[in-house]
């Protein structure tokens, strides 16, 4: 397993760099690819563990995915989601919760048995949120102890009957595991959603010719149009730019440009939350393509407040989490995370991971129930923390190690490649060099 040193910086960091490309939107690019009939060619595809992952998986499906990392680009032909065929083995989806309960929604639309699986850590995740609401399309499916874990089956139809269905939380994955099912629907399907998620899959949907309506909260899908292949040009993850905005505003002096980010309002609640504690963060040259924002950000470092979050906030920020409560621990005054027990139920106990390893190094971290409450400025000391096996937790404890007094060990930092591999690499174009990777992997 490897490890990772992080000596405090030493100097400011300064860069103009290109966003690193965007996870979510290159697992529905793919996804979307394989539904739509023809070649879709997707450019700044993001490369990491789990999109690899749905790239498999797709494949299982009948589709010819042609990979090319080093032009940051796949190409996907398919004759579109009724040529899909009965997967030709068991569907991996490693340690992606997206490409798990994504491709539960498409197997349910294709007649014979889908069994979806993964590593350890996906096996512990919740399922019955996707089962339930599937079970409703008349198709047959379960998983492991009483429908709440993967491995799941699914024996799924074409077509499927059409539902009604609320969101209980607000999860992108699920409701865009709904959008897949409902194109297969016999009739119109409406999906409720009280608080809004990210809408990547219902604006990319609509770019090959879906018919999906949102009025109020009801999302409406009318089955039955042929979706058309198009090339994608995928924005940067504004997700993975996180890491980088921090370590920028913690660090004195710094100025940083972040090129061809992904700034829809669903995502970017943190760049808002950001503002709101006075970060110096401003956009230029934003521009909108098949209903998606992007724009380049420029950031510099920044004297913060503290800030308080609600659970109608939360799903903008939902993966920046980690990343924010470290810049927490330097904001001014008493920050609040609340209704966030989602956080609970991610690639590790996301809360209790931060709290712990910030509390090591020093910081005034407590957990409550669905939430964080951490007092800053706090300087923070050296120390050993682990990385949960957890992607965000690891990559926001190397932003902690920068801002420490002294080093900062990270344990099991391998699963940074499930979203972001070249994250040292971006570090050290942006100025920090100052860590020392002990790799155990032969
Ligand atoms: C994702 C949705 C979110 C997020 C995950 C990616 C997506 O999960 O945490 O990293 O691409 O749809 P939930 O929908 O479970 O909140």
């Amino acid at each position: 397993m490897d490890k990772v040193r992080i000596l405090p910086a030493s100097s400011k960091l300064i860069g103009d760099i290109l966003c690193p490309p965007d996870k979510s939107f290159s697992h529905r690019a793919a996804m979307i690819g394989a539904l739509s009939s023809g070649e879709t060619l997707i450019h700044n595809f993001s490369f990491c563990q789990d999109t690899w992952s749905t790239l498999h998986c797709l494949e299982l499906f009948g589709v010819t995915i042609q990979a090319y990392p080093n032009q940051g680009v796949v190409k996907v032909t398919s004759s579109g989601k009724d040529g899909l065929s009965e997967p030709s083995d068991i569907l991996d989806v490693g340690n992606s919760g997206t490409t798990l309960r994504l491709i539960a929604g498409i197997s349910a639309g294709i007649q014979g048995l889908s069994v979806l699986t993964g590593d350890q850590s996906i096996r512990q995740r919740p399922m019955k949120r996707i089962i339930d609401p599937l079970r409703k399309t008349g198709i047959v499916i379960g998983g492991r102890d009483g429908d709440r874990y993967a491995p799941l089956y699914i024996i799924g139809k074409n077509p499927l009957r059409a539902f009604h269905h609320t969101l209980e939380i607000p999860s992108a994955q699920v409701k865009s595991c709904l959008l897949f099912a409902a194109l297969w629907g016999d009739a119109p399907s409406f999906i409720k959603e009280p608080i809004p998620s990210r809408n990547h899959t219902e604006n990319m949907l609509q770019a090959v010719g879906g018919d999906i309506r949102k009025q109020n909260e009801i999302i409406q899908v009318y089955p039955g149009k042929d979706l058309i292949a198009r090339p994608f040009h995928l924005p940067g993850d504004a997700s993975s730019a996180a890491f980088l905005i921090a370590a920028a505003l913690l660090i004195s002096k710094s100025h940083l440009i972040i090129r061809n980010i992904g700034l829809n309002p669903t995502r970017i609640g943190m760049v808002h939350c950001l503002q709101r504690m006075g970060a110096k963060i401003n956009l230029f040259d934003v521009s909108e393509e098949w209903g998606e924002q992007q724009g380049h950000m420029v950031i510099e470092h920044s004297i913060l407040n503290s800030f308080e979050i609600n659970q109608d906030q939360i799903p903008a920020l939902i993966d920046e989490i980690p990343i924010l409560s470290v810049l927490a621990t330097q904001a001014h005054g008493r920050s609040i995370i609340r209704g966030a027990g989602e956080l609970r139920v991610k690639e590790s106990d996301r809360l209790h991971a931060i709290s712990e390893n910030l509390n090591r190094l020093g910081a005034e971290v407590r957990e409550t129930d669905d939430g964080l409450v951490i007092s800053g400025p706090i300087r923070l000391k050296g120390g050993k923390v682990k990385s949960y096996h957890d992607h965000r937790v690891a990559m926001s404890m190397v932003i902690a190690g920068l801002i420490a007094d002294a080093p900062v060990e990270i344990d099991d930092i391998e699963c940074i490649s499930i979203s972001y591999p070249n994250f040292f690499n971006d570090l050290q174009k942006i100025g920090y060099r100052d860590f020392e990777i002990e790799s155990n992997t032969v």
